[in-house]
């Protein structure tokens, strides 16, 4: 089982958002469940970027994409952050036990580069790019000002981890 505690780190971030509105006891569920999802989702998509670190290593990736796929680990555990200040915001607990998490592919089949390119493409070019024109639309539906803004800075990021797919695949 892995454990995700990011209640005090939560309980900090959560004084930007108090600009929340009165939710009805269904809303305010849903919208910690929500929240708390994607808490433990930003937290575990950092492993996927770590687990390519080596990968990228062993495939003689250029420095701008190890410092790319670095950068993305830093990314996405401060997005795993900033959505449990949310969770906190709403008087929720920025906790959660989960099963344990399916290992990043390795690809020992395959080449050094094409296991890496492998991953790149499911992840980086897919799965990101997915990623920002969910978070896009669910940004032009936010009504708080705060959530409005902590999308948005998720959003900024999650189009680089993106363009570093499409980059690699270029080069
Ligand atoms: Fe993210
Ligand atoms: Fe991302």
């Amino acid at each position: 089982m892995v454990v995700i505690d990011l209640r005090e780190p939560a309980a900090q971030g959560a004084t930007a958002h108090q600009d929340l509105p009165d939710l009805t006891t269904v809303e305010w569920t849903q919208a910690i469940d929500t929240w708390r999802g994607r808490v433990v989702n930003e937290t575990v998509s950092s492993r996927v970027f770590a687990a390519m670190i080596p990968q990228a290593l062993a495939a003689g990736a250029s420095a701008d994409t190890l410092q790319r796929l670095a950068r993305a680990v830093g990314d996405e555990l401060r997005h795993g952050r900033q959505c449990a200040a949310v969770v906190s915001a709403l008087g929720g607990d920025a906790y959660a036990e989960i099963e344990a998490l399916q290992p990043v592919p390795t690809h020992d089949d395959a080449s050094s580069i094409e296991g890496l390119l492998r991953n790149i493409i499911s992840i980086s070019c897919l799965s990101e790019t997915v990623a920002v024109a969910l978070i896009g639309a669910e940004r032009l539906r936010t009504g708080p000002a705060s959530i409005e803004t902590t999308l948005s800075q998720i959003l900024a990021d999650e189009v680089q981890h993106a363009r570093l797919g499409w980059a690699v695949l270029d080069n």
